[in-house]
């Protein structure tokens, strides 16, 4: 049975459809802390299998012992962590307390096991900050982190590197994730709109939807050919296939190395502008928006080499900006009941 923590998540819920159309048998482990429970059943709507389910906060180290005492762990798909970059600025104790108290439960129960168990950790491109040179690739420098979340995600690899040395046989593959955007085609999961949205696409389409009068851009006057910020925008059920075929990818016993890092992305740099236009064009309707000050913590650009999860794994993706982008749309659509 896969483990899937912050399985009723985003990228969770995505990874776990992606899982069920394999064959693999799945329990989430979720706090409901960014999700709700109807997930369960967008995930069966989306691939008609419900998986198994367990409320916990993996800070919880009876709770997550109880886990592998009651289920027959073959492998680990670690999201669970709380991710709202200018929130763990405010809050970096809860933060640390959260997404590196959860690992260490999670590895301290997995050193009691018999055999080691393959375990993909969530980590982030956050984790270059303003990379020298682009496209990134995962010989990138990794720079000083810009927030309390995005350390969190260094420090857990850190913890991982150390932990596969003394470990026998534990593997670990560390995903460093680009910008994930849309939903299953299925539009039975997406983007859950918890709060306000920080990111783009999200705010595009509320935006689109009427929750907002407008979509402040914020500036255009970076060293970009049109002056906003570039990032790879990646269709989020091809990040989510990425995790399946990390995943089979140790249990086949293919990895060379005990911990290895990918960069999942287009390989592609979009702007906010081009991606403004990519809604405009999927949606056929004018977006409203003005140019604002630039964000505190904004990088220029960052998007992904992509070279190495191509040749090592057999992974790229498949799906279009537009593509990710109209997903988004009809997801936001039917939220909205429109
Ligand atoms: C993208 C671009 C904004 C909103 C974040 C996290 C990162 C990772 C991916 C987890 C930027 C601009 C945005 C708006 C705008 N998450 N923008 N108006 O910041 O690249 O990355 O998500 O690992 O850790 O930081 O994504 O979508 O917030 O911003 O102009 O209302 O859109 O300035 O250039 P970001 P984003």
């Amino acid at each position: 049975m896969i483990l899937v923590t912050g399985g009723l998540g985003f990228i969770g819920s995505h990874t776990v459809v992606s899982l069920q159309e394999k064959g693999h048998e799945v329990l989430i482990v979720d706090d409901l802390s960014n999700s709700t429970i109807e997930v369960l059943k967008g995930i069966e709507a989306a691939c008609g299998t419900r998986p198994k389910f367990q409320e916990l906060n993996l800070q919880n180290s009876l709770g997550v012992a109880g886990i592998f005492k009651s289920h027959k762990i073959t492998g680990i798909i670690h999201f669970a962590a709380a991710k709202a970059v200018g929130e763990s600025v405010k809050k970096p104790i809860a933060y640390y307390q959260n997404n590196i108290g959860s690992l260490l439960n999670l590895l301290a129960e997995i050193q009691t096991l018999d055999k080691p168990i393959p375990f993909i950790f969530s980590s982030s491109c956050t984790v270059y900050g303003e990379a020298k040179t682009l496209p990134i690739s995962e010989r990138a420098a990794i720079q000083p982190a810009m927030s309390p979340y995005g350390n969190t995600k260094q420090v857990g690899e850190e913890i991982l590197v150390d932990t596969v040395k003394a470990l026998e046989g534990f593997k670990v593959i560390s995903l460093r994730y680009f910008n994930p955007i849309g939903a299953h085609p299925s539009i039975a999961i997406g983007e859950l709109p918890i709060g306000k949205p920080q990111n783009l696409v999200p705010f595009i389409t509320q935006t689109a939807a009427g929750l907002y009068p407008k979509l402040t851009i914020f500036g255009n006057d970076y060293p970009t050919p049109d002056g906003t910020n570039v990032r790879d925008y990646i269709h989020v059920v091809d990040l989510a296939e990425a995790h399946v075929v990390a995943l089979e990818h140790v249990l086949a016993c293919k990895s060379t190395d005990a911990y290895e890092v990918f960069n999942l992305g287009t390989g592609k740099g979009s702007s906010v502008l081009e991606v403004i236009k990519s809604f405009e064009r999927v949606s056929g309707q004018k977006l409203i928006y003005k140019i604002g000050k630039r964000r505190a913590g904004d990088v220029i650009a960052a998007y992904a080499d992509t070279s190495k999860a191509n040749e090592v794994l057999g992974w790229k993706t498949k799906r279009s900006l537009d593509e990710a982008v109209s997903s988004a749309w009809d997801w936001e659509k039917k939220i909205r009941g429109r």
